[in-house]
């Protein structure tokens, strides 16, 4: 039982193989968190966040029950509100049919489901598995109902939350704020890990202490963005990647998102997470209901690497959706990096011969294969195959490259527009732009009114019209600039605050219904890289190309901080060429290889521009990323020395093994060279202790724990960015 219901205690208690989360009726009907940490036997946890004594301006609510030491402003909620006396972050700011801010949620009614919850038009995790509660609450005065949702997926420790508010009343209410979650941490001292970032230097992570002033990680683009990502860790100051607790929060969303935490008068942290306030206002008319997107939480009393873990099952099992969730997946060669705008349909299929022939199964033809365009100024919305340039029809290109033995993938950016188009010639009103105001161009583009249908009805008319041209077996789903000028033509004044989010919603309508369509399509996700490489997308399509940053030694630090919340299945990495076309080093075409094992392993240059030398390592790489295809995107992920200076290492490494301990592929890559170097040891993970392993089917044997707690050695080579790939096997 994942759920259990205590009506003595009037206590909920969500429970994991290794968590609990709990909530309790209060005497006065309010909804108190009162734990979520490790899990323990039942018992109820109230005496954990009763009143605390010191009011300090804290004011109190006069009913039969008044009690100065009762202040909303103290106890422990599960929905935080504001107006009536909670001066901490609330997660609901709402206004009244009179005009007034106020709102008091008490309990009305709990209900226990199987399964997990769905949400309408969003994305969320889904499981027939889970267990859903949903909890009724509502406020004193007015008939206005918050549905709090919670989905239990005991065996990854994961929970989920979602609130839906329901406007019974008679007239319309205005959300101007409308978060997620409200976690009220237990009594301790936290650091908040986040990833930051900008293009081409996607999830670098920081880490910070949580103190009295408010730490927040946010977008306003409309967009997650390269700048913050949707997932926070909340840690013991002193956790790291095998001790202390962490919480891990990521949102089910992909548009303005904040997440801010705070230590509070009482010395206790609240964390709240949702939909960015910044611009939102949504009217929730008489009748209606506003749903706010999905969190999952996990929770790990042991560190960074099993709460990641926790994520990475998830995510794959019960995020990621359709055919290719758990398929293998093709190895592609994407031609950006290798002909950008410039290319005909002979290139491309010179291109599909030579890869073919060491082993690529897919080809990509990216950017630049309709409208006239030949450069990033023109034809987004004009999504006619170019037939000048491909040298005939898509179908007749499609067949050339399958002749090659390839299967064939296009690029679409659906959600913009070119100025300079057909599409918007025709509709200038297509593009998001406010009244009397010239809209701002970025990458000579404009960003489509996907909140509305007439809209998403055209471009679905267009993709599924090439798609349906063609033998098309892979999309890349690209978005290259951030929403300004957010104003909707077709909705009143009053509720232009609700663009942002009914464009997300509109993204995610349109991708269902092409996913629909088209459902043996593999989706792979880009925003100018890993512009949107969050759990939102990731319900629609599988992978994200990662950063447009090919280099493998930026590449370190990109990959590390994206594995900790996501799984190595979903990170698209491939080789490119050298000098890097982003920051002109030189690194040996096997450490590029090696970097992208460790994501889905693909190819991005001209590879008619290769020697024979460089084609069989290539020839070589894809063979070995295929023997250990199934152990590198389903085995657990340890994060084995970080690429960050404070480790006080030439290296970064990691590691993969089978979650029966039997096998494992680690990986160390030198970023750093020194003279005289000292001998490093890698230390590996998740091995047994009493079995004995060979090391690249050495002859010599080591055991489990010498491998774990001595470590193996890494070995020194006298060129700059070498890397050694240790394949560890149960002898
Ligand atoms: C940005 C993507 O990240 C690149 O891989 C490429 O597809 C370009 N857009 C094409 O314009």
């Amino acid at each position: 039982m994942a759920i259990l219901r205590n009506d003595a205690d009037k206590t909920l208690t969500l429970l994991t193989k290794n968590t609990m989360y709990q909530m309790k009726v209060d005497d006065r009907g309010v909804l108190e968190h009162t734990y979520y940490g490790k899990k323990m036997e039942y018992m109820d946890m109230h005496y954990y966040v009763e009143c605390i004594d010191g009011a300090s301006f804290s004011p109190y609510p006069v009913n039969d029950k008044t009690d100065d030491r009762y202040s909303y402003n103290h106890i422990s909620q599960e929905l935080s509100t504001s107006g009536v006396g909670d001066f901490r972050i609330s997660a609901i700011g709402l206004r009244n049919t009179d005009g007034s801010y106020g709102c008091e949620p008490r309990f009305v009614s709990a209900e226990i489901r199987d399964g997990k919850y769905s949400l309408n038009g969003l994305p969320a995790f889904y499981g027939d598995e889970a267990q859903t509660l949903v909890v009724t609450l509502k406020d004193t005065v007015y008939d206005i109902y918050f549905h709090l949702y919670y989905g239990v997926f005991e065996e990854y420790d994961l929970i989920t939350r979602s609130v839906v508010v329901e406007n019974k009343t008679n007239a319309s209410i205005k959300l101007e704020k409308a978060l997620s979650l409200t976690l009220d941490m237990p009594y301790g001292s936290y650091d908040m890990l986040y990833f930051h970032g900008r293009h081409t230097r996607e999830r670098i992570l920081e880490r910070t202490r949580i103190k009295h002033a408010r730490t927040t990680v946010a977008s306003v683009r409309g967009a997650s963005s390269h700048m913050h990502n949707p997932f926070v860790v909340i840690a013991d100051k002193n956790a790291n990647e095998d001790y202390g607790s962490a919480w891990g929060i990521a949102l089910v969303y992909s548009g303005n998102f904040e997440i801010t935490a705070e230590k509070n008068l009482q010395e206790k942290t609240r964390v709240v997470a949702g939909i960015n306030t910044e611009n939102f206002n949504y009217e929730v008319p008489a009748g209606e209901s506003f749903t706010a997107p999905e969190v999952a939480m996990v929770y790990s009393a042991n560190g960074f690497a099993n709460m990641s873990n926790c994520f990475h099952k998830a995510i794959r099992n019960n995020l990621c959706r359709g055919k290719f969730k758990n398929a293998q997946r093709p190895v592609l060669i994407n031609n950006w990096e290798g002909t950008y705008f410039d290319f005909n349909a002979d290139k491309l299929v010179s291109m599909a011969h030579e890869a073919a022939k060491m082993g690529v199964e897919l080809f990509v033809m990216d950017d630049g294969w309709f409208g006239k365009r030949d450069n990033d100024r023109c034809a987004l919305g004009d999504w006619t195959p170019n037939e000048e340039k491909l040298q005939g029809t898509l179908k007749s290109l499609a067949e050339r490259i399958n002749a090659e033995g390839m299967k064939f993938g296009i690029w679409f950016e659906p959600e913009c527009i070119s100025p300079d188009s057909d599409l918007y010639r025709a509709h200038p009103d297509y593009a998001l732009a406010m009244p009397n105001r010239t809209p701002q161009q970025s990458r000579h583009q404009y960003v489509i009114d996907m909140s509305r249908k007439e809209v998403r009805d055209n471009i679905y008319n267009q993709l599924a019209k090439v798609l349906s041209s063609a033998n098309i077996s892979y999309v890349k789903w690209d978005f290259n600039r951030h929403l300004t000028d957010v104003y909707s033509v077709e909705l009143p004044a009053e509720k232009q605050g609700e663009v942002y989010h009914r464009y997300m919603l509109g993204v995610y309508e349109l991708l269902e219904r092409i996913l629909t369509s088209f459902p043996n399509v593999l989706f792979e996700s880009c925003s100018g890289g890993g512009g949107r490489f969050d759990c939102g997308m990731l319900y629609y399509m599988p992978q994200v190309w990662t950063s447009d940053n090919s280099d493998a030694i930026d590449r370190l630090k990109i990959q590390y901080g994206t594995s900790f919340a996501y799984p190595v299945s979903t990170m698209g990495a491939h080789v490119s060429v050298c000098p890097n076309h982003q920051n002109a080093r030189i690194t040996p075409l096997k450490t590029r290889g090696n970097v992208a094992y460790f994501g889905t392993y693909g190819l991005e240059l001209d590879v008619t521009k290769m020697t024979d030398d460089e084609k069989a390592e290539i020839a070589r790489q894809i063979v070995e990323f295929k023997k250990h295809y199934e152990l590198i995107q389903r085995g657990d992920y340890y994060r084995l020395i970080s690429p960050y200076p404070e480790e006080e290492s030439l290296f970064c490494a990691w590691e993969v093994v089978k979650p029966d301990g039997s096998e494992a592929l680690a990986c160390a890559v030198r970023y750093e060279s020194d003279a005289c170097t000292a001998p490093e040891f890698l230390k590996l993970k998740g091995l047994c202790e009493n079995k004995w392993y060979t090391v690249n089917d050495s002859k010599e044997k080591y055991l489990g724990s010498a491998l774990m707690n001595a470590g193996i050695k890494i070995p020194y080579n006298f060129f700059t960015y070498p890397s050694t790939l240790f394949h560890i096997k149960e002898a």
